[in-house]
């Protein structure tokens, strides 16, 4: 595994401003934060493809600082994020933690789906920009697991997947080692194809339907967004 992981989680965000929610989380373009309208553009697709609505109970899984989090729980009844990064946890608690509303929790996603402590009754899931750095068997175990653990999740949003079939997109001429593609510590983490994906997730369990971001979303040429909806 490549070692830089632990620096992309554990080292860049602290050499960032504390409030430059999006640089800790590598939301740029060009080393710049992101536009509000590509936040906006976020969170339009997400909650949408979630169906959120006021009455709603989120799961955040790796939720990171929270600056994204917190734009959901607005728009619901609140929820939990969870994250392994000490850091951009404490980051999340300093900044946008209300109490019984929305809560941050450092750990890792896989192991809190297995055993999930908070009895919180989750409706929706949302997993953006983080699943394809989670190793394949364990993302496997845990879309099990939400399945499992979790009877009233209704959906669950897998945003900003990197796909396999459109990697010459991202990477140009220069050639890509095969195991690149295949390594959850990379900058990109696993790409995927769909098919690859629809396979881990399984059949039995989850409907999957895929969507694409508008044109002018700054990653739209070579990711997709999952929904998962309960069979
Ligand atoms: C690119 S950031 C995205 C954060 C947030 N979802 C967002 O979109 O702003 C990826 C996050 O995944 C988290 N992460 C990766 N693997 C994890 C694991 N096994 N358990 C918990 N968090 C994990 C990292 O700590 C990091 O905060």
């Amino acid at each position: 595994m490549n070692m830089d992981k632990f620096s992309f989680y554990k080292e860049h965000p602290k050499s960032c401003d504390p409030k430059d929610f999006w640089g800790q989380v590598k939301r740029t373009v060009n080393g710049k934060p992101v536009s509000k309208e590509q936040i906006d553009m976020i969170v339009e697709a997400a909650a949408a493809g979630l169906l959120l609505d006021s009455e709603d109970v989120l799961l955040d899984i790796c939720c990171g600082n929270g600056a994204l989090t917190n734009l959901f729980f607005e728009r619901c009844r609140g929820g939990l994020g969870v994250d392994f990064s000490e850091y951009l946890i404490s980051i999340a608690n300093q900044n946008f933690a209300k109490e019984t509303i929305s809560e941050y929790l450092l750990e890792d996603v896989v192991e809190f789906c297995l055993a999930p402590k908070s009895a919180a009754n989750f409706t929706k899931a949302l997993c953006y920009g983080s699943f394809s750095y989670l190793e394949h068997a364990q993302a496997k175990k845990m879309l099990k697991a939400l399945y499992d653990n979790f009877p009233h999740l209704k959906r669950v949003f897998i945003g900003n997947l990197p796909d396999r079939k459109l990697i010459k997109l991202f990477y140009g001429d220069t050639p890509v080692e095969p195991q690149l593609a295949n390594d959850p510590g990379s900058a990109i983490g696993i790409w995927r194809t769909k098919e690859q994906f629809v396979e881990m997730v399984g059949s039995d369990r989850w409907k999957v339907e895929f969507r694409r971001m508008p044109e002018n979303y700054y990653a739209a040429h070579y990711r997709y967004d999952a929904v998962l909806i309960r069979l």
